[in-house]
């Protein structure tokens, strides 16, 4: 049975694990290989154990009944003002061998109901126009709202965002009841 819960510092390494391993097997051809090569999990898991030594409750985990991590996400106050929506999907990432089977969309809204509870009554994100991924959001109800080229460091990529400007009305649209996450 999958659970729902928010992070502990423990859960850094498999965060990064799932990570590495989803950016690997989604960005080939997106993002340049060099990149992908480079990944690397230790460094990965220290960031991650900075965002949650700050921020445990912005981070959302999906653990199977054997307590193996299928998926996670992260989100916050949106970074930029330009865009009027209060908060952003940082990351939304379900390992390869866990897509298909409904956890993005429980994390999903399992991070629309955590912003609701931070008073962020709408929310947005940026997905490389190239990933397939983007469909998802589409299906979740998200808004195209804006196009832009992200910026990976050295270079640029084609990115749209999606919007959600009601995550009230998109958690109740949903049935989901429960008021707090585990
Ligand atoms: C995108 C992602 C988070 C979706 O999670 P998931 O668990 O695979 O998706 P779900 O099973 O919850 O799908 C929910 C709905 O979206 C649809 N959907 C999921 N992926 C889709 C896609 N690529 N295209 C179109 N529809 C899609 C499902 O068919 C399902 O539809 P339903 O309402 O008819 O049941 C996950 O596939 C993933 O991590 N992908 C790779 C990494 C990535 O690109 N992350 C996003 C970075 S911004």
């Amino acid at each position: 049975m999958l659970s729902i819960r928010t992070a502990r510092a423990s859960d850094v390494q498999a965060i990064a694990h799932v990570d590495i391993e989803t950016w690997r097997t989604t960005y080939p051809g997106m993002l340049p290989d060099d990149l992908l090569t480079a990944l690397d999990e230790r460094q990965r898991a220290r960031q991650w154990s900075r965002f949650i030594a700050h921020r445990p409750h912005d981070v959302v985990l999906a653990y199977d009944e054997w307590d193996r991590l299928q998926g996670f996400g992260s989100c916050g106050v949106q970074r930029e003002t330009v865009l009027p929506y209060a908060g952003e999907i940082f990351t939304l990432y379900v390992g390869p061998d866990d897509q298909g089977r409904g956890i993005g969309r429980q994390l999903l809204l399992a991070l629309f109901q955590r912003m609701l509870g931070e008073g962020l009554s709408s929310a947005m994100l940026w997905v490389l126009a190239a990933n397939p991924s983007r469909y998802f959001y589409e299906r979740l109800g998200g808004r195209r709202i804006a196009d832009r080229q992200l910026d990976m460091g050295r270079f640029g990529v084609p990115a749209v965002a999606y919007g959600w400007s009601d995550l009230a009305d998109v958690v109740r649209r949903s049935g989901r009841t429960r008021s707090r996450i585990d």
